[in-house]
């Protein structure tokens, strides 16, 4: 049998990713490389449903795919690519639109809640349709399952609504894809503010690991992260978030279980669960960031690579398209 066909992407929106992207996606995506075909994608043109600007967006784009290089994906085994290159993703997303029913559009809850932040005024049609674009991302590749966290789980299932209603209304043209739940991901939070996630939207710098941070500079903000009253380290997300956050990341980075960490600081400080994470931390980004520059140093290079990954993108989109403008009647 083949392997399940599994699809994800991530969008370009900062200078860098940072720790929580790494261990709550990216390290799960360089894990499934072998088990499963994988298809990962920078989503360049998701990233301009909110307003951007071009250069910027083509750098964050360029260091996304070169970061991703540097924390393992590894083209031989997955297809890396960037979406706006294979133009399928577009054409698709309109055929779809054409059977997404407005009323049903309009009880996404992201867009609620970013239409409200931004106002109705401000916020695009682009960014109205963003979940019928995600569809598309998906369908095209006919994946078998799709990685979801909580946050993406009603978008899988318009994604599902739409491949279905598309398959009995105009024939058979796309697998109805799965939720994939991920196990071992860690959700990580703000090392300044413990009970909110780490984000490239975190009011302090020094809440977010970046992973293009100078190494000292991520040790200083392990160093100086927030920590809980009482001194005993014990893992308990509701009354020590900030301490738990630290033992999450030294797990994941280590490969120790936090039974072993508890066991290895019984009776030891918050100052030596830091100091000692400070030095894991920066053994796991110093070589992540100089893979990223040696990628970045060489931009042919790198133009290459993401050219031969659209181009594996494309035989399997193309294909899916041909299939559904047929059935619609083109
Ligand atoms: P951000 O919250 O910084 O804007 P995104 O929303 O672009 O990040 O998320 C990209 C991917 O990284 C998603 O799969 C998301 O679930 C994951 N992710 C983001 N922040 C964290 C975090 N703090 N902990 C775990 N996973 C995270
Ligand atoms: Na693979």
């Amino acid at each position: 049998a083949r392997p399940p066909r599994v699809l994800s992407g991530i969008q370009p929106t900062a200078d860098s990713f940072h720790l929580g992207n790494y261990l709550g996606a990216v390290r799960n995506w360089v894990a499934m490389q072998d088990d499963v075909d994988a298809f990962y994608c920078v989503v360049d043109l998701h990233a301009i449903t909110a307003g951007h600007e071009p250069a910027e967006l083509r750098r964050r784009t360029r260091v996304s795919a070169a970061q991703l290089l540097a924390l393992g994906l590894d083209p031989e085994r997955c297809t890396l690519f960037v979406q706006s290159q294979v133009p399928e993703h577009a054409q698709l997303a309109w055929v779809l639109s054409c059977i997404t029913g407005f009323g049903e559009a309009s009880r996404m809850v992201q867009f609620k809640d970013k239409s409200q932040k931004q106002g109705a005024d401000r916020s695009s049609v682009g960014l109205f349709t963003y979940p019928i674009l995600q569809a598309a991302d998906i369908l095209l590749y006919q994946a078998d399952q799709v990685p979801v966290g909580e946050d993406q789980r009603q978008h899988l299932e318009l994604t599902r609504d739409l491949a279905q209603r598309f398959n009995n209304t105009f024939g058979p043209a796309f697998t109805v894809p799965a939720p994939y739940i991920v196990k071992d991901t860690a959700k990580i939070t703000d090392l300044q503010d413990p009970t909110a996630k780490m984000s490239k939207s975190s009011s302090s710098p020094a809440g977010i690991i970046d992973l293009l941070d100078e190494p000292a500079r991520s040790a200083k903000k392990i160093r100086s992260a927030v920590t809980d009253a009482g001194r005993e380290i014990l893992f308990d997300t509701e009354n020590k978030p900030g301490v738990s956050n630290l033992l999450t990341i030294y797990a994941a980075l280590s490969g120790h279980t936090i039974d072993e960490l508890l066991e290895q600081y019984d009776g030891k400080g918050y100052g030596d669960l830091k100091k000692d994470l400070a030095e894991v931390v920066t053994a796991f980004v110093t070589p992540i960031r100089e893979r990223t520059r040696l990628y970045l140093d060489d931009p042919a290079q790198l133009d290459k690579m993401l050219a031969v990954g659209a181009d594996k993108a494309r035989a399997v989109a193309a294909q899916t398209l041909a299939q559904a403008y047929d059935r619609v009647g083109f």
